[in-house]
């Protein structure tokens, strides 16, 4: 079966006062594919960015040094994503899609998404976390319990801070002492916080 008739559409549900969101399995953007993690991406990602000091800098957790670190990490994800908690899509390219480079995470609250993401380094700096986050945003944005997409980041992470400018979202405010980022130091640090809403 190809992967386009494998492209499920966004599912919603109503179940009495409690909205269930669910995104598509598999997302699609010019160039690439998001879809959900497999346990074999494990090796990938640990050799893309998961032992990456300079990627995983402004990052809540440390870099991996044992690929075992990441085999459980995607184990985790796959739980979550069962869940219904998160759908913490990997991201590959259309002609590579067994070879993740990047992941980008929407952690399901109704009536918001939150979203975390990150990008191997052989790729920055070529709009691709922006096309992928613009995709994802308007996906949960068309479901009919989203209405809020909302992405925290280190205060001096511009790369993170400009991708999401990239993606159409508006500076809503600066949470100072907001979030430990442990690979900066121990105590917390500001965020700014970004939102695209419909
Ligand atoms: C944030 C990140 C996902 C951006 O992805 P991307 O696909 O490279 O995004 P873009 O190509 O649109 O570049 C966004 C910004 O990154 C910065 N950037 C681009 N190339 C860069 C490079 N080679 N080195 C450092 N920064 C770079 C620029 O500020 C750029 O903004 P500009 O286009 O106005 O110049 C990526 O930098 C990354 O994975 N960083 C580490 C993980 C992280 O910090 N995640 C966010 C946690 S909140």
């Amino acid at each position: 079966m190809s992967l386009k008739s494998r492209l499920r559409r966004p599912a919603r549900a109503l179940e009495g006062a409690t909205v269930v969101v669910r995104l598509g399995e598999t997302l699609q953007t010019e160039r690439l594919v998001l879809r959900k993690p497999r346990e074999a991406d494990a090796q990938a990602l640990f050799e893309a960015y998961t032992q990456d000091a300079e990627v995983t800098r402004y990052m809540i957790w440390r870099p991996h040094a044992l690929l075992a670190q990441t085999q459980d990490f995607i184990a985790g994800c796959l739980m979550d994503w069962d869940s219904g908690l998160r759908q913490p899509y990997v991201l590959a390219f259309w002609d590579s899609i067994e070879s993740p480079i990047g992941m980008l995470e929407a952690r399901l609250r109704p009536p918001l998404v939150d979203i975390g993401y990150v990008l191997s380094r052989a790729h920055w700096g070529r709009g691709l976390m922006p096309e992928a986050i613009r995709t994802l945003s308007a996906d949960a944005l068309s479901l009919a319990g989203v209405f809020r997409i909302q992405a925290i980041c280190d205060a001096e992470n511009r790369a993170s801070a400009r991708t999401l400018e990239k993606s159409g979202f508006v500076r809503e405010g600066r949470l100072e002492r907001y979030s430990v980022h442990p690979n900066i130091g121990h105590e917390p640090r500001p965020c700014l916080m970004y939102a695209l809403c419909r």
